[in-house]
């Protein structure tokens, strides 16, 4: 296989360079961010919001989560390349693993992600068994935000945080290899990142992950609405889309990126 694997983010983990990811929708876009070099690109659901046009990324489907993957993995060349599983497409083994398959065989995605914790863990070994690797996602769930009753910090109170450091530890147990924590304190994440031997990259959980992601349209200051307030806004000093891309990964890089007012304490 060209390019990363996830052998080489845990080797980024064990020696401290931090991993640069950025969501991806489109072949132009994907080359961009590749040329800005991302180490992870992420075809997030969160399309179904900043592409789509959704007040949610409940409604994308399997189906468009194919294609828009397909042309993210034709101008890919080097970073790893990991699809989410939209709402409603991994109810059970079975029903997840036909669709992780169609995100790989006719998608081209590495990796599939999906939200949850303990409910998600005879999906994730079915998954593994079946040679599909995994990124669990934890945190704030956007998929569950009418359960949550909106888009919230997640892990703020003692039971909460221990549950989200209990299904980290039963995640990567399950065979999940890579984890995506969302909203949460960073002192919570850097507890996390420190207990799991697999890479953790977060978005809205501090610096002390193994590395961040970021919805590029958000990095750019293009997404509908007014954006969270750990998102940093790459284009707004002027110059050019490759700029702002490769000042986006430079900043993870040298850890200026999240800074004290990206995180939540
Ligand atoms: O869908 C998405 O873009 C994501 C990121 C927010 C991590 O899951």
């Amino acid at each position: 296989m060209r390019g990363a694997t996830i052998s080489t983010l845990r080797q980024m983990k064990a020696t401290g360079e931090k991993i640069a990811a950025l969501t991806a929708y489109d072949a132009s876009f994907a080359r961009l961010a590749e040329a800005a070099g991302v180490d992870l690109l992420l075809v997030g659901d969160s399309l179904a919001m900043v592409v789509q046009g959704h007040e949610s990324t409940l409604p994308v489907t399997v189906g468009e989560m194919v294609y828009h993957t397909a042309a993210v993995a034709r101008a890919r060349t080097r970073a790893l390349l990991v699809a989410d599983m939209p709402f409603m497409s991994f109810g059970s083994p079975a029903q997840a693993l036909d669709n992780a398959g169609r995100l790989m065989k006719e998608g081209g995605a590495h990796m599939v992600k999906l939200e949850g914790g303990a409910s998600q863990l005879e999906t994730v070994r079915h998954l593994t068994r079946h040679a599909v690797p995994v990124c669990a996602h934890l945190g704030l769930l956007p998929q569950s935000v009418h359960q949550l009753g909106g888009y919230k910090v997640q892990g703020r109170d003692t039971a909460s945080a221990q549950q989200i450091r209990e299904d980290a530890l039963a995640l990567q147990a399950a065979g999940a290899q890579l984890l995506v924590l969302e909203c949460v304190p960073a002192g919570l994440a850097a507890e996390v990142t420190a207990a799991l031997a697999i890479p953790v990259i977060g978005i809205g959980a501090g610096p002390d992950t193994d590395g961040q992601v970021l919805v590029i349209y958000d990095a750019l200051g293009i997404a509908p609405g007014r954006p969270p307030s750990f998102v940093r806004n790459f284009l707004a000093g002027g110059g050019s889309v490759p700029e702002a891309l490769t000042a986006y990964v430079r900043a993870v890089k040298d850890r200026s990126f999240p800074a004290p007012e990206h995180s939540y304490g």
